[in-house]
């Protein structure tokens, strides 16, 4: 099959795919061999199945997850099979709680005998209770749709948490207790924490649980425990603290062994967000400025015995090492004299180290981190070395990006070597870092003579393009710096590529962006001294980010930040996590709060998750209920927040004939679209969740907010207020025009994008709306138009800028104008990038269903346009693979279809003559798979059942 695995999870190898002209994918394959259970897994090419296999095994979304803290998981599975019309008719799931036991069949946690069902999603454990600590090994065999077994797959694994924070027993540790005063001003170095300890039996296997207050690095007889960095990772750290699960099996044997740590500050207690809003707010120590580290150690023995070792006072600390300073923001500065050579190994002389602080007034509520964790994700060579002043070196990356580099130095002992990053240059070809703030972002290592050394920083992370060097002795070479890419790390799962390089350009910046903007939330940028999980931003780009990848851990982690930050009567942050006491700041901002509604229910249409909605509910209910009780006619005016309206709309931009006013639509008719679309949603989660009464309130109460947003913003001749695209492009959308008045506002939404001279007059909150409607309501070719467009305001104007990543505002930077103000302009924010939507669904041609959610059902429409001539791409959904590849040649339409087992599709196929569509050479009528088909106007539409399909028809 053409799966190939990209990357498993948590503690597993994964392999890198690179991306060249297109964006790669795979959600493929890996073949799990826990015969070895300290590797964990390893990769094979995929079987040909003939009749029907179940592969990928997933638990809560991951791959062999090690510490989850949920009791009843849930489980799936992908299906493979080289037949047409393939489904699964049963299932049988096996788990033991060894690899023998499971190898002889025997499952002693769970044997759910065969069961009758479809399903192959989110399956609900239902075996004996989980205790902390468990290893389950599992497996499924399932039956085809003719009755056929088949074998069991591969073995899959995970692994249960500490359940109670009792579990532990372990205590908070770290430096003595700074002085308030001094620590709001001052990062102290990051201290290293150590405990020795013999291992004297023969080992099975080891785990170690491990969490901090600021960021950790766990180091186990010197070396660096797993691939986390900046673990770990943001949550509300007084609600709930992550920790993370490590098989430190490899790293132990018998003898005296070392665990070390480093601690920094992270977003526990280094900068967050912009200060500059806040004067009182403290620079430092936003949620605490004591660094502490929790950590327990289980080492199993070969007799079943249970050595372990815990944080406690019986560790050493040295307050002064090497990383002098480490912020998110400012960067980090090492100093390489400062080393304690093999302080993390065996044999180190740790007598001159201080006794430990055991810090008893630590209280937090400690949750497993269940999303894929941040990690190098990849590594960016740079591209050329310019010298604009002297012995000042910029590389420049050829790749805006989030991270840092590893640049490998020599020198005298005391020798300072400054990085400065930053996101362009000046005219001048100097480092460009107005944009940034205050997050300077400078890294420094000051050397101790001692010969070349690799150096990379690891408690802090930067937003930039280009790295000025300064302090060298001799000029750069481009092999002694790399890019480290740095992100949250769910699988990559699409590939797109069409015969516009503009366009897959366009998607390849689009999907770095994304990258650049997760780091355990998604943020708005990665540079400037922000980078908060912007709610606005993330409502429009979800369903995007979710087509580029898996989305559903990352997010269900995200929805319980924004849970943590909800207020007492319900209004949602403009940002989660919110550490700017969200009772009385920064809550209920139309367009911003919504994501609270919107990205749940965006799971469920792409993942079919319902215990996320069910989770949910309550508290979307709070919020859509305060909103009705501050706006009792329907028009969301009251209980509002700041203003951010459709943000960065036509309004704020110059060009060229370009109407100075008229982008921005009228703040009420939007405010009023956003209540309108989440109170929908809520009606539809109601029906979801079986709460009739709750249907029915929110459905009357939407049709109420229809009613009065045509009574106040629709006029008699088919106008809205203000008559902007914007304003007919969100009442089309969220669906609250009359149909009668529909073909009208699209035509009036087509006039005034001629008055911008064929030019996009849309803000965030507004433009994929924009692009959709267009496409839906008759004009596709005016949507290719804007899309083709390299006019300002545009996404081509950015890519013809040299963009690699997608612009926070259409104008950031224009030729013979300059850079934007500074005071906010991000080269890597993703909110324009939601167009990427617009590119699978209608370029590409594959759209979710939301009435058969998780893709159990899916549309095929492409709907070509503008210049171009093919387009080829896949989603590798929750259910597999899902393909399409069409071409126009010689006016004829060529489409390949690939539809995963166990699903089916509606594929709608343009063409002059529906009566003469082929399939693999033969009339659609007689083909296997094909079960309904309809003749449309130039359109044929075909029910489809799994398989690989070859279509052919005029055009
Ligand atoms: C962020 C945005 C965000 C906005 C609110 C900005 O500073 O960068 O992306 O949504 O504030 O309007």
């Amino acid at each position: 099959m053409f799966f190939t695995m990209i990357r498993g999870i948590n503690m597993l190898n994964y392999k890198k795919i690179d991306t060249m002209f297109f964006i790669l994918i795979l959600f493929g394959v890996i073949m799990i061999s826990i015969s070895n259970s300290k590797s964990q897994s390893n990769e094979t090419n995929f079987k040909k199945v003939e009749g029907i296999h179940a592969d990928y095994l997933r638990c809560e979304y991951l791959r062999n997850p090690l510490g989850i803290d949920v009791t009843k998981p849930r489980f799936s599975w992908i299906l493979e099979s080289n037949k047409r019309d393939q489904k699964q008719s049963a299932y049988q799931i096996l788990m033991a709680s060894s690899k023998e036991k499971l190898d002889g069949n025997k499952g002693d946690l769970w044997d759910s005998g065969k069961i009758e069902s479809d399903k192959s999603i989110q399956i609900v454990y239902n075996g004996k209770p989980l205790q902390s600590k468990v290893r389950c090994f599992w497996k499924v065999q399932v039956w085809d749709k003719n009755g056929e077994k088949s074998d069991w797959s591969d073995t899959a694994m995970f692994t249960m948490g500490l359940l109670e924070n009792s579990d532990w027993e372990a205590e908070w540790i770290g430096a003595p207790k700074e002085n308030p005063e001094i620590g709001k001003k001052r990062i102290p170095p990051s201290p290293l924490l150590r405990k020795s300890f013999a291992v004297s039996e023969e080992m099975d296997y080891a785990y170690l649980y491990v969490t901090s207050l600021g960021d950790y690095e766990l180091r186990l007889n010197g070396k660096k425990v797993g691939n986390h960095v900046l673990a770990p990772e943001w949550t509300d750290y007084l609600k709930r603290v992550q920790y993370q699960t490590y098989d430190v099996t490899e790293f132990l044997s018998q003898g005296e062994n070392v665990i070390g740590a480093v601690l920094a500050d992270g977003w526990y207690a280094g900068r967050l967000g912009p200060v500059r809003w806040d004067k009182n707010y403290p620079r430092r120590g936003p949620y605490g400025l004591d660094r502490r580290l929790l950590m327990r150690l289980d080492v199993v023995r070969k007799d079943g015995n249970v050595q372990t070792i815990v944080s406690d006072g019986s560790w050493k600390i040295f307050l002064d090492g090497p990383i002098r300073s480490a912020d998110n923001f400012l960067g980090e500065t090492y100093d390489t004299r400062k080393e304690q050579p093999n302080w993390d190994k065996p044999g180190f002389d740790d007598s001159k180290w201080e006794s430990i602080t055991v810090d008893k007034s630590m209280k937090a509520n400690l949750v497993a981190q269940m999303n894929e964790p941040i990690r190098i994700v990849k590594n960016v060579k740079p591209i050329e070395i310019t010298e604009p002043k002297p012995v000042t070196y910029i590389f420049n990356m050829g790749q805006n990006m989030a991270g840092w580099c590893r640049i490998r130095l020599d020198g005298p002992a005391g020798k300072e070597i400054t990085l400065r990053h930053g996101e362009m240059l000046n005219l001048d070809g100097t480092l460009h870092t107005e944009n940034l703030k205050s997050a300077v972002q400078i890294d420094k290592f000051i050397l101790d003579g001692k010969g070349e050394k690799d150096f990379e920083p690891r408690f802090t992370y930067h937003g930039f393009q280009y790295v000025e060097v300064t302090g060298l002795t001799s000029k750069p070479s481009l092999d002694m710096l790399v890019g480290k890419a740095v992100a949250s790390d769910p699988p990559i799962t699409s590939k797109f590529e069409c015969s516009n390089e503009m366009l897959n350009k366009l998607m390849q910046n689009i999907v770095w962006s994304q990258r650049g903007n997760m780091h355990s939330v998604p943020t708005d940028c990665p540079q400037r001294d922000e980078r908060m999980g912007w709610m606005g931003d993330a409502m429009v780009f979800a369903q995007t980010s979710i087509y580029n990848m898996d989305m559903a851990a990352f997010y269900t982690k995200w929805i319980t930040d924004i849970r943590d930050a909800q207020t007492k009567d319900g209004r949602y942050p403009d940002f989660a996590p919110h550490p700017y006491e969200p009772e009385k700041r920064f809550s209920d901002v139309p367009g911003w709060a919504d994501a609270g509604v919107v990205v749940p229910w965006r799971l469920y249409q792409n993942y079919g998750d319902k215990r996320i909605l069910k989770e949910h509910y309550p508290s979307a209910v709070r919020f859509i209920e305060n909103i009705i009780s501050n706006n009792p006619d329907f028009i969301w005016k009251n209980g509002r927040g700041n203003k951010y309206s459709d943000w960065l709309n036509g309004n704020t931009i110059k060009a060229e004939g370009y109407p100075e006013k008229g982008g921005e639509v009228p703040y009420l008719l939007y405010t009023t679209t956003m209540f309108a679309n989440s109170c929908r949603i809520l009606s539809k989660m109601a029906a979801i969740l079986d709460r009739e009464n709750d249907v029915k309130r929110y459905e009357e109460i939407l049709s109420k907010i229809k009613h009065r947003f045509v009574e106040e913003f629709l006029k008699e001749d088919g106008k809205l207020e203000g008559d902007t695209q914007a304003g007919y492009a969100l009442a089309l959308y969220y669906d609250l025009l009359p149909p009668e008045y529909e073909s009208k506002a699209a035509e009036l939404m087509n006039k005034q994008i001629e008055r911008y001279d064929g030019r996009i007059s849309t803000g965030f909150h507004s433009t994929i709306p924009l692009m959709k409607e267009l496409t839906k309501m008759g004009y596709n070719e005016v949507a290719y138009k804007l899309i083709e467009s390299e006019r300002l305001p545009s996404w081509g104007y950015s890519i013809k800028q040299g963009a690699t990543t997608t612009w926070e505002r259409w104008d950031a930077f224009v030729a013979g104008r300059g850079f934007q103000n500074p005071g906010m302009n991000s080269f890597n924010h993703y909110a324009f990038g939601a167009v990427g939507e617009w590119m699978y669904e209608n370029l590409l041609g594959i759209k979710f269903d939301e009435r058969n959610p998780g893709f159990k059902h899916f549309v095929i429409h492409p709907k070509p346009g503008g210049s171009l001539k093919w387009a080829k791409g896949e989603y590798n959904s929750i259910r597999g693979k899902i393909g399409v590849d069409w071409q126009i040649k010689d006016n004829k339409i060529y489409v390949k279809v690939e539809v995963p087992p166990n699903t089916n599709a509606t594929i709608h196929l343009q063409t002059n003559d529906s009566s003469q569509v082929l399939e693999s050479g033969k009339p659609v009528g007689q083909v296997k798979g094909v079960h309904k088909i309809t003749k449309l106007d130039k359109k044929l539409e075909l029910q489809v059942g799994s398989g690989k399909y070859d279509f052919e028809a005029l055009y």
